[in-house]
């Protein structure tokens, strides 16, 4: 099932969280920044030899100090006008999390509005490319969060849980 909740995502102790990164994997603001400081030292040295990360792909790194074991690091699209693919490389995000979080055997996830905060995506827009991929993978999940950081984004996605 899909769980819609208000929280600061590195306090969510599930198999894997999900960074909004970005293509360094050098870490950064925002959610990325949150994690980082978290996770501690070791996740920058774990990012390192990854050498980066192209948009919409997904790489894993353990969580270190975060008190979920694993993060999942993807790049989403910067918003430009909706053109330029950006609701395709979205869903990428999360569905090459979802399927990195498999070949994993992980089974509860949680993700952030990824790309609608520095990167410009409109939250509604972004949201409902969020949920309808969760939807695809919902059976094959014992738990699928949407973390939302603001009272804005909790309504967005839950307008859009009651909708479906
Ligand atoms: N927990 C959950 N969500 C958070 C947290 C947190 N601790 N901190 C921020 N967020 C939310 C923001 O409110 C926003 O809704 O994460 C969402 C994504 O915003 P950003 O972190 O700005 O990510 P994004 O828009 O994808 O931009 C990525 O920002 O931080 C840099 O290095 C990152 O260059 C990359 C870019």
């Amino acid at each position: 099932m899909i769980e819609v909740i208000r929280a600061d995502i590195t306090t969510l102790a599930v198999d894997a969280i999900v960074n909004a990164a970005n293509e360094s994997l050098l870490g950064g603001g925002g959610v990325d920044g949150a994690i980082h400081r978290v996770a501690g030292p070791e996740l920058l040295a774990a990012c390192r030899p990854l050498g980066g990360c192209p948009t919409g792909e997904a790489r894993i790194t353990p969580g270190f100090r975060l008190p979920s074991s694993w993060v999942i690091h993807t790049v989403g699209p910067v918003w430009h006008d909706g053109a330029r693919h950006e609701a395709e490389r979205l869903a990428a995000c999360y569905r090459n999390s979802f399927e990195l979080a498999l070949q994993h055997g992980l089974r509860s996830i949680a993700f952030p509005a990824i790309s609608t905060g520095v990167y410009g995506y409109p939250k509604r827009r972004a949201a409902t490319v969020a949920m309808a991929a969760m939807h695809e993978y919902v059976p094959r999940f014992a738990r699928i969060i949407a973390c939302c950081h603001s009272a804005e984004d909790l309504q967005i996605y839950c307008e859009l849980l009651v909708s479906d």
